[in-house]
């Protein structure tokens, strides 16, 4: 018998294509997330599940495609939305995409904090507005360097690593925070609570899990230096939002995010309409070579657990374990 394949977001028809040579392929073709109900109803048949964030692989849904699902390939690194235990306790592998997207993500930590840092969206908005009429004047819309900040990143994992790796080179000195003890050449390794304390920039890189939801809290918030930048780049769960959204609204902080604790951002989001933050839509690994890397990479882990052989990429080893 074919195996059956549910892929739950649009992919490139090439990749769509290829799939269907090999598997009987149920689709999600919106761009709009497929409904819980849908992917519930789908996976009930399925031997695949071939996902990426944004779309939920809950318990429920697990438990109803147990009896035959080989195997759940995310085309991202993150699984936060998947129910990791679950699938394990049902003994499903599952895939993700480390390290091709490092770079990329690195890239845009550093983009949203030279953004924040220079003011560029709010200086790019003051020309085509027309407010600047004097050609050169030493106080106007001042930013801060770089390397005269103290960079604080919270998980020093393979991103985590890259940011740090970047602005070292802009000069900054780089203190951080991760959950198991970590040495690394040119980083002061520190207690969470004084990084917050220390820090002109805030670089976030840690996973999303239930220990680390809102580490990034009120109380840390307010420990923060007048004026500093937080720049979020990992998942929108790591920071308590509507603290974050009362210290921009007071002026004390200001913040460049690519991603929020609901994606797509809500329109009545207040984030939207204040001045001191930089809003990307969840693009951090959003160039095209790095897309497609990850594709592959999910490709693999998707053919590898239907022929139930051990996924190149897997996030829970431990089902292989078992007798
Ligand atoms: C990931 O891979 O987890 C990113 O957030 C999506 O690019």
């Amino acid at each position: 018998m074919v195996d059956k394949v549910i892929v739950t977001l649009p992919l490139p028809d090439t990749a769509l294509a290829s799939l269907r040579e090999r598997f009987d392929v149920l689709a999600w073709a919106d761009e709009a997330a497929i409904p819980a109900t849908v992917l519930q109803d789908w996976a009930q048949e399925a031997d695949a599940i071939l996902c990426s964030v944004g779309n939920p692989v809950t318990a429920e849904t697990i438990a109803q495609a147990s009896h035959r699902l080989k195997v759940i390939s995310t085309i991202s690194v993150g699984v936060d939305h998947i129910d990791v235990p679950a699938a394990t306790k049902a003994g499903v592998p599952i895939g993700h995409t480390p390290d091709v997207l490092t770079d990329s993500t690195a890239d845009m930590a550093l983009a949203l904090m030279l953004a924040c840092t220079r003011r560029i969206p709010e200086v790019d908005r003051f020309v085509r507005s027309g407010q600047w009429r004097s050609a050169w004047s030493p106080g106007m819309l001042l930013g801060r360097d770089l390397s005269r900040s103290t960079v604080g990143i919270i998980g020093l994992g393979p991103i985590g690593l890259a940011v740090a790796k970047r602005v070292l080179g802009f000069g900054a000195h780089v203190i951080a925070w991760n959950r198991s003890p970590k040495e690394v050449a040119g980083i002061e390794m520190v207690a969470l609570d004084a990084l917050f304390e220390r820090s002109d920039i805030v670089s976030i890189h840690a996973a999303l899990t239930p220990e680390t939801h809102q580490l990034v809290s009120s109380k840390r918030l307010a420990k923060l230096k007048d004026g500093a930048t937080v720049v979020n780049t990992a998942r929108g769960g790591l920071i308590d939002e509507h603290a974050l959204i009362q210290e921009l609204i007071a002026g004390r902080l200001n913040a460049g995010l690519d991603v929020f604790e609901q994606e797509p951002l809500a329109l009545d989001s207040p984030l939207m309409s204040l001045e001191n933050v930089v809003l990307v839509p969840h693009l951090g690994s959003a160039t095209a070579a790095t897309r497609q890397a990850m594709l592959e990479r999910a490709l693999v882990n998707l053919v590898s657990g239907l022929a139930r052989l051990p996924l190149p990429y897997c996030v829970n080893p431990e089902v292989y374990k078992r007798g």
